[in-house]
């Protein structure tokens, strides 16, 4: 595969290649030394000194921002999650029956629940192994805690990780894997990192492998709108959060509560866009890059987007990294994708 002007796309390494250590039941383990946000500074500077400054989304999730993740999740305008979970307690039990997996990998673990209906329609004499794989030490540690103690006797263990850098330091499965990535978190890739992190996700599965992926499909703009800008205010919350990791991780002197939240529908892109605004003109010094970068009154932070899918999107950017298709379902709002790896 190659990139936008031609050049191979790197993938993450072979995943033949087993990681140094495969930890045990109940093991929380690190991916790379240092966690996935070690050697952080050098991009998020480069994304605030660009033209239209940018910081990564991956910078959202320390504790307060997985916490504020969670309300968001339940916020009435915000109908992802609600969908979601519908169309996988309606398909989970033909899913499992298809696939029987031993093993359950969840990229970007976020609250269990989910995951519990994939594991209640397993039989509960051969529970999967589960894996949860996360940026969020936190998160990871919940997800392990949660499930070990809700299925007696499993094998949950947690990774800690950057889906976009470290699938191929995940440790063997023990047999059919399951691979799910839910929550439409896909959407908040760019096309081409999305083409890369879906070969990648590819690597992860033998013949009898599955991957179950979440997607927020397309709709009228003013549902998705109203959908990134809640009344009650939460995510324009969860947004300026980014700049408290942000002030952490580059020793920044950024003023959350000088910056408006804003999230609109790009028809052409096909995405929603999140920005942070800035109220006042700031200097903001960047003490780990050595740098001050100003921000003007009214200038963007954009900090995050959300593509939107199609039925047929979805098959192809699959089809791409040389997957197909197995079933889809759908409650309109949301679709859920089970895709299986070319030629089995
Ligand atoms: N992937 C989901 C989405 O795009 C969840 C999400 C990620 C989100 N970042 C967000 C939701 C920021 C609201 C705001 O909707």
């Amino acid at each position: 595969m190659t990139g936008p002007e031609g050049q191979p796309i790197p993938l993450n390494g072979p995943v033949a290649v087993p990681p140094k250590d495969e930890g045990k039941p109940g093991s929380v383990l690190d991916a790379v030394e240092g966690g996935p946000l070690a050697g952080a500074v050098s991009g998020i500077v480069q994304g605030l000194t660009a033209k239209q400054k940018k910081i990564s989304p991956r910078y959202f999730y320390d504790s307060a921002g997985s916490s504020l993740f969670e309300r968001i999740t339940q916020l009435p305008e915000y109908y992802l999650t609600r969908s979601e979970n519908a169309v996988v307690e309606r398909t989970v039990d033909a899913i499992v029956r298809q696939v029987a997996p031993q093993e359950v990998l969840e990229l970007g673990t976020g609250s269990s629940k989910k995951i519990r209906q994939i594991l209640d329609a397993c039989s509960q004499t051969e529970l999967p192994r589960y894996t949860a794989f996360d940026i969020d030490r936190g998160a990871v540690t919940t997800a392990v805690e949660t499930i070990g103690q809700a299925y007696p006797g499993i094998d949950a263990r947690g990774v800690v990780g950057d889906f976009e850098k470290h699938l191929s330091l995940l440790p063997q499965s023990p047999g059919r894997r399951l691979v799910v990535f839910f929550g439409s978190i896909i959407g908040n890739l760019d096309p081409w990192p999305r083409r890369r992190f879906l070969a990648n996700v590819r690597t992860l599965l033998g013949p009898r492998d599955r991957f179950l992926l979440g997607v927020d499909l397309k709709k009228e703009p003013h549902v998705l709108e109203a959908a990134y800008n809640d009344a009650e205010g939460i995510i324009a919350e969860f947004n300026r959060n980014i700049l408290n990791v942000v002030n952490r991780l580059v020793d920044a002197n950024f003023d959350p509560g000088a910056f408006r939240h804003q999230a609109i529908w790009n028809e052409d892109d096909g995405r929603i866009e999140m920005y942070l605004i800035a109220e006042t003109r700031q200097e903001i010094l960047l003490g780990a890059g050595g740098v001050t970068i100003t921000v003007e009154p009214g200038e963007t932070i954009w900090t995050e987007s959300s593509y939107k899918f199609t039925r047929r999107g979805a098959q192809g950017m699959l089809e791409e990294a040389k997957m197909r298709l197995d079933a889809w379902h759908t409650d309109t709002m949301f679709g859920l994708a089970l895709a299986a790896p070319d030629g089995s």
